[in-house]
């Protein structure tokens, strides 16, 4: 919890999404707001996840899944990392684990991924994953008191070879 609280306080983990610092407690009536009663069942909610380095176990950014529509098999994701990690893959590979796990064990048909236009990181973790850009999202998210387009990614089990 004090990891996530740091990582979130990070400018770096501001600048290109709408997130903003908060403290533990308000942190925990975040999570607890969003909690589900079932997480295995995959309720239309909201997740936070851990991203863990799978050699030794530290944690180093997190993932956010939101189940938009159960129904309709779709979910959204979201992710930063570690400001003291970039560039190793890790954001890589979690949105591939997410992913894959989606649609092998889930009902989820769909995800769908926004990154700002300002952000070429995102952008190419996307791409790397197999998202395809589908069109832009114009004036879309409030970021530092202005509307920023975001691109719009998609990638669709259908699609997939390797589900
Ligand atoms: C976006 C973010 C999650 C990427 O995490 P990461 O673990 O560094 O990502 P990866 O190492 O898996 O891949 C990053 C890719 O972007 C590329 N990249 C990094 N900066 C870049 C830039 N300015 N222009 C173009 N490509 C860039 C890297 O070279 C790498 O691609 P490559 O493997 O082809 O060389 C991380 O920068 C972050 O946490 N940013 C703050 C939060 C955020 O913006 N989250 C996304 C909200 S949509």
């Amino acid at each position: 919890m004090d990891q996530l609280v740091q990582w979130r306080s990070q400018p770096e983990a501001q600048q290109n999404q709408p997130i903003s610092a908060l403290n533990r407690d308000q942190l925990l009536r975040f999570i607890e707001q969003r909690k589900s009663s079932d997480p295995a069942g995959l309720e239309d909610s909201e997740y936070i996840l851990i991203i863990e380095d799978e050699d030794n176990g530290e944690g180093v950014g997190w993932l956010t899944l939101e189940i938009t529509s159960r129904l309709h098999g779709l979910a959204r994701i979201g992710y930063t990392i570690d400001r003291e990690r970039w560039g190793q893959g890790y954001a890589t590979a979690a949105v591939e684990a997410i992913v894959h796990w989606l649609f092998t064990d889930t009902v989820i048909q769909r995800v769908e991924a926004d990154c700002s236009i300002d952000n070429p990181a995102s952008k190419r973790v996307l791409e790397k994953c197999g998202f395809e850009q589908v069109g832009i999202k114009h004036s879309y998210l409030v970021i530092h008191g202005k509307r920023v387009d975001h691109y719009y990614f998609e990638r669709l089990r259908e699609n997939d070879t390797g589900a």
